[in-house]
């Protein structure tokens, strides 16, 4: 017993040594490398090595940029011209990208001594160099997946809830933030005790359009390599998805501000010719053993908790000083762009009427939909207030809340600018007839469940803490996958209201939504919101309307309904 036992001992202690000596050095993690074997070769003597020598020592003194990305071209015509490019993840340190780039950079001359063509994928950083150009398209070969082999409780409402959020960051990381990276993080929760962490990033060269294609080719694929794991990658060359159940990337305060105001986008069409060309020849599985996973994720784990707690506190302050500077330039929209959006605020646009005034469909140059309020009622607000207003819901970002992109005033007219939701409202799945089918008990069970996190939310976790005042079944917008969305949440401190009074005569809560002490007292307070989501709950459940009730039983609505059977 006791000679078995020593040597184990000896062999941890040794393992957490290496472990220790490696994170005091280079902690960079090679994943993967591929020479193309159809490019043709060059010798040591060559002006294309020399240029490639150039290249590389470029790489490493452009390796602290910002943006972690850095592209070149070096030789003038095609025998000799090498093109190449790095991209570091969007978290790592300055410091780390330069120890990864330098890492790699030696790296892949070792794997691909005399190949024209070759790349190199690291945890960290991915390097790559061609004979040709391959900037601004993307690409997908050769196609890395990896997965971490341990199962998921609840396969099925996990894959729904990792596409969900893959796509939102998918849609954000290829947006682009000023620093100029293509890259998102999230995290949601899957259990009580267990939080998913993604990550999707894309090389900054691509488009918009270009890097979101990108990532959604690489998000089909996880159910195809992951389906019900733990965690799971694929690594493209334009771009990468992954998650986990642990945190795997260092955290960053907070997401950056919302993009500079449009300006029109050149799309480049996807380079549909080079997709398939050796699709088979480098789709390559490895699957990696629980044992190192296992260990892989305490190192990380440490490891990432000494990073973050180093650096946090920066990362915050630097963010926070970021936005308050370009917060108001980047939410403000000419009413010429948004008139243009919405054709002149054609009556085909028309969304619907909102209880602030009409709703416009619109669509950005560069392809961005948007819904558009075009505010009816008078505010009494300052235009400063009314500015500040808008710019702090606007940070209120929530998978659950209606995205509020912007602002723009021109003479009387006051417009607020939303991410356009596709799905319609919710009453027009409840109550329709022959979409109510569509509904099932796991759908409504999600819904309710987003609502009542964009209530906690507006509640509890903003910064702002919000009394939503007219919650109701037509406020729930859904967007493509059925993920509820709330709208009109924060109007009354855009116009200017007492947060907790219904300081005008407008009745703004909707009859059957109201509780007693509001609709005798005139107060509002965070549990006016509770009634109404109760409300909305019933709604969902007995698809009913609560003033359907009303017109039809002059005595009965929902609510005395639902009593009678108790
Ligand atoms: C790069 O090399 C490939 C294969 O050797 C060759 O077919 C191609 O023409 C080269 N590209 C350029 C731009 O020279
Ligand atoms: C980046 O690379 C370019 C081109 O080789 C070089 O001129 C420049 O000095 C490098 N930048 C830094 C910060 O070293
Ligand atoms: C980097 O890529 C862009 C296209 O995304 C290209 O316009 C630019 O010329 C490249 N830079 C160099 C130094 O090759
Ligand atoms: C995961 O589930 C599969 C089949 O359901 C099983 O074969 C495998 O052993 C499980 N893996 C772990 C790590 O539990
Ligand atoms: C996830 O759960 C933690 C603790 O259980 C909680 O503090 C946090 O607010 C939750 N996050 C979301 C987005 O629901
Ligand atoms: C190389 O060329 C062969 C034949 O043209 C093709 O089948 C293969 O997919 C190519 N491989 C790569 C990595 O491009």
């Amino acid at each position: 017993m006791v000679s078995f036992d020593i040597p184990r001992n000896l062999l941890f202690y040794i393992f957490i040594c290496l472990m220790l000596s490696l994170s005091s050095e280079a902690a960079v993690v090679f994943l993967y490398h591929d020479c193309n074997p159809n490019t043709t070769t060059y010798t040591r003597k060559s002006p294309y090595r020399r240029n490639l020598n150039i290249l590389l020592s470029s790489f490493q003194s452009n390796s602290t940029r910002q943006s972690g990305f850095y592209n070149l071209t070096v030789g003038q015509a095609p025998p000799d011209i090498v093109y190449g490019l790095f991209l570091c993840r969007g978290d790592v340190t300055k410091e780390i990208c330069r120890e990864c780039v330098r890492t790699a950079s030696g790296q892949i001359l070792q794997r691909c001594p005399n190949q024209k063509t070759a790349l190199v994928y690291y945890d960290e950083c991915t390097i790559r160099y061609s004979n040709s150009s391959f900037f601004s398209e993307w690409e997908q070969e050769p196609v890395l997946e990896l997965l971490n082999t341990g199962n998921v409780s609840q396969p099925e409402r996990f894959m729904q809830l990792l596409g969900n959020t893959m796509n939102e960051i998918a849609t954000r990381a290829a947006k682009g933030d000023q620093l100029g990276k293509k890259y998102a993080t999230q995290e949601v929760n899957f259990t009580a005790f267990q939080t998913l962490y993604t990550l999707a990033q894309c090389t900054p060269d691509l488009s918009v359009s270009d890097c979101q294609t990108c990532l959604k080719t690489a998000i089909t694929y996880l159910p195809n390599c992951c389906l019900g794991k733990q965690g799971g990658r694929v690594v493209f060359a334009s771009c990468n998805v992954r998650y986990e159940l642990y945190p795997f990337y260092r955290f960053t305060a907070q997401q950056l501000p919302p993009p500079p105001p449009p300006k029109p986008v050149l799309h480049s069409p996807p380079a549909l010719e080079s997709k398939g060309k050796n699709k088979n020849s480098s789709t390559t599985i490895i699957a990696i053993v629980l044992p190192v996973v296992v260990s892989v994720v305490i190192f990380a784990g440490g490891l990432i908790c000494i990073l973050t707690r180093k650096s946090k506190k920066y990362d915050a302050v630097e963010q926070e000083n970021g936005n308050e500077i370009t917060t108001m330039e980047s939410l403000q929209f000419d009413f010429s762009t948004i008139e243009a959006a919405t054709n002149r605020f054609s009556v085909d646009n028309k969304l619907g009427e909102g209880g602030f005034g009409p709703v416009y469909k619109g669509k950005l140059p560069n392809g961005q939909q948007i819904a558009v309020k075009r505010l009816a009622v008078s505010s009494s607000q300052g235009l400063e207030e009314y500015k500040n207003e808008v710019a702090l819901l606007a940070k209120l970002q929530h998978r659950n809340l209606v995205r509020l992109l912007g602002f723009c005033l021109e003479g009387a007219e006051k417009l607020l600018v939303y991410e356009f939701v596709p799905n319609k409202s919710l009453n027009y799945f409840l109550f329709d007839l022959e979409k109510q089918g569509e509904l099932t008990w796991t759908k409504r069970y999600m819904i309710i469940g987003g609502i009542a996190r964009g209530i906690l939310y507006l509640h509890e976790d903003s910064r702002l803490k919000i009394i939503h005042r007219d919650l109701k079944i037509s406020n729930i917008l859904l967007d493509k996958d059925m993920n509820p969305k709330i709208s009109d949440f924060g109007m009354a401190r855009i116009l200017g209201v007492d947060q907790s009074k219904a300081t005008t005569n407008r009745v703004v809560g909707t009859y059957g939504y109201m509780p007693l002490e509001y609709a005798m007292h005139g107060h509002f307070s965070i549990k006016s919101d509770v009634y109404s989501f109760g409300v909305i709950i019933l709604e969902i459940i007995t698809g009913k309307k609560s003033s359907n009730f009303q017109q039809s039983d002059e005595d009965e609505d929902l609510l005395s309904h639902v009593k009678t059977l108790e």
